[in-house]
C-alpha cells in the first residue's frame, strides 16, 4: 500500500466494476439516441460566477460545497458541481438559439461537491445529464421524465418512485414565499437553526430539510398548488396529463423543491428504496430563467441528471444484468524464449483479425500462465513450445472442455476463428 491514498469522498473504479459502468453508459447512450439527444463534452471547470449566478447564492451547493480556487491568472475557478449551468452556457456561447428548437443534448462525467461522504454520497461522483433547451412546452418536461424512466427500465431498475411538483415562477413565487414565511414564522420554535436562518433568505429551502423536527413542521406547510399563477397551473396540469397519457405513475410531493435555485415550474425526482437516505437516483426539472441569470436571452429549458454511482449501487442490490462480462478469446502461452517471440507474432495476427488476445511477458511456468488464462476468462489457450516450433504448429486448448488439438501455424487464424464461432453458436 502506498503512503498516499485517494482523498476522502473520492474513489477508483477498478476493472471488476468499470465494465459495469461502461454498460450503464451504453444504455444511456442508446436511450439518448432513441430520444434524439446528441452527446456533448463540456469542461470540468468553469468560472465560479457561472455557478454562483446559475445555481443561486443561497443554495448549499454554492454556499458550502463548491471546490473553488484561484488559478495562476488569479481567476476564480470552480470544479463543476453539476452540468446544467455549463450546458446552458455552452448553448449561449455557441449561439444554438439559431438552430431548430429545442436543442437536445446530453453529457456525462464527474461532478464535484464538498459534501459529507456517506452511502451513495461522494465528493466526486458521476452524472449523466440530459437537457432540452429552447422549448417552454410541457411535453418537453414529459419527454425528459419519460427518457429518464426509459433508461432505468432498460437497466432493469425496479421499485422506483417518481415524485413531481411545481415550484412556480417569478410571477407566483413571491406570494408563495410570503405564505410559507408566515406559516414557518408561526412555528419558528420547532425549526432547526439552519432553517431559522433560511426563513429570511429562502423559506422554500426549509421544505427540503431532512431533520425530523423540521419535517413534521413542513408536513403541514401550505402547498404550492394553491399559489400557482394561471400559466404555471396550466403548465403543471399538462405535464401531469402527459404523464397520465403515457401511463407513468408518479406521486405529487408538495415538499419537493430541489436543492438548486434555478428551477421554475416542474421539479421531479426518482427515488429508489434500495439506497437508504441518499435515495435519489435522478433529479431534474424546468429552469426557464437560468439563461437570463447567467447573462443570456430568455431560453426555456428542462432536464435531469442521474447519479451513476447510485444507479450502480441499486443495480448491484437488485441483481440487475450488466450484459456479458468482458473476456478475451485467446490467451497465448509460451514455454520458452523462442516461443515467446512466436506467440507475440501470432497474437498480432489474431488482433488484426478481430480475435482478442493476451499473454504475459514474464517467462513464468506453463501452470502459472494457464492460471492467468483462466483469470482473464479466456476461451482458448494457444500454447507454443519447442516441439510445436519444430513441427510448425500451435496447440489450441479449449479452456471450458479441456480438449486440445494441434493446428498448423499457417492456418491458425482461420482455425481459431472457426472454433470461436462454433463456441459462440
Ligand atoms: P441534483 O439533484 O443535485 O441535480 O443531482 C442529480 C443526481 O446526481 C442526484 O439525484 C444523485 O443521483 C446524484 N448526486 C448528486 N449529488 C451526489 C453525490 N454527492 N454523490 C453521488 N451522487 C450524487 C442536478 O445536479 C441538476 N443539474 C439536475 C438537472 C439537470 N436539472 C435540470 N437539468
Amino acid at each position: 500500500m502506498s503512503e498516499i491514498s485517494a482523498p476522502k469522498g473520492v474513489r477508483d473504479i477498478l476493472p471488476e466494476e468499470s465494465w459495469k459502468w461502461a454498460y450503464v453508459f451504453r444504455v444511456f447512450r442508446e436511450t439518448a439516441e432513441d430520444f434524439g439527444y446528441s452527446e456533448v463534452h463540456l469542461p470540468i471547470f468553469e468560472h465560479t460566477e457561472l455557478f454562483a449566478r446559475g445555481i443561486g447564492d443561497t443554495t448549499d451547493v454554492v454556499e458550502k460545497e463548491m471546490y473553488t480556487f484561484l488559478d495562476k491568472g488569479e481567476r476564480s475557478i470552480t470544479l463543476r458541481p453539476e452540468a446544467t449551468a455549463s450546458m446552458v452556457r455552452s448553448y449561449l456561447e455557441h449561439r444554438m438559439g439559431a438552430l431548430p428548437q429545442p436543442v437536445k443534448m446530453w453529457c456525462t462525467g464527474p461532478m464535484f461537491r464538498y459534501e459529507r461522504p456517506q452511502k451513495g454520497r461522494f465528493r466526486q461522483f458521476w452524472q449523466v445529464d440530459f437537457e432540452s433547451l429552447g422549448s417552454p412546452h410541457p411535453y418537453a418536461d414529459v419527454e425528459i421524465i419519460s427518457l429518464s424512466l426509459e433508461a432505468f427500465r432498460r437497466l432493469g431498475l425496479s421499485h422506483l418512485e417518481v415524485l413531481i411538483n411545481s415550484v412556480g415562477c417569478p410571477e407566483c413565487r413571491p406570494a408563495y414565499r410570503k405564505t410559507l414565511s408566515d406559516y414557518f414564522s408561526s412555528r419558528i420554535d420547532e425549526l432547526c437553526e439552519t432553517c431559522r436562518s433560511r426563513l429570511e433568505r429562502n423559506p422554500l429551502r426549509i421544505l427540503d430539510c431532512k431533520r425530523e423536527s423540521c419535517r413534521s413542521v413542513t408536513e403541514d406547510a401550505p402547498a404550492v398548488y394553491e399559489s400557482l399563477c394561471g400559466e404555471c397551473r396550466d403548465h403543471f396540469d399538462m405535464v401531469r396529463a402527459g404523464l397520465d397519457g403515457t401511463g407513468t405513475p408518479y406521486r405529487l410531493d408538495k415538499r419537493l423543491v430541489r436543492g438548486l435555485d434555478y428551477y421554475t415550474k416542474t421539479a421531479y425526482e426518482v427515488l429508489s428504496g434500495a439506497l437508504g437516505s441518499q435515495n435519489a437516483v435522478c433529479g431534474g426539472g424546468r429552469y426557464d430563467n437560468l439563461a437570463e441569470a447567467i447573462g443570456g436571452p430568455h431560453v426555456p429549458g428542462v432536464g435531469f441528471a442521474a447519479g451513476v454511482d447510485r444507479i450502480l449501487m441499486v443495480m448491484e442490490q437488485q441483481e440487475c444484468s450488466f450484459g456479458t462480462e468482458p473476456s478475451i478469446d485467446v490467451y497465448g502461452v509460451a514455454l520458452d524464449r523462442d516461443s515467446r517471440a512466436g506467440i507475440l507474432h501470432i497474437l498480432d495476427l489474431f488482433r488484426r483479425n478481430g480475435i482478442s488476445a493476451d499473454m504475459d511477458f514474464g517467462g513464468r511456468s506453463m501452470k502459472a500462465q494457464m492460471k492467468s488464462a483462466s483469470a482473464r476468462k479466456a476461451r482458448l489457450a494457444c500454447i507454443l513450445g519447442e516441439s510445436e516450433l519444430e513441427r510448425g504448429t500451435v496447440t489450441v486448448k479449449d479452456l471450458d472442455s479441456g480438449e486440445q488439438k494441434e493446428i498448423s501455424a499457417d492456418s491458425i487464424v482461420e482455425e481459431v476463428q472457426k472454433i470461436l464461432s462454433a463456441v459462440k453458436d
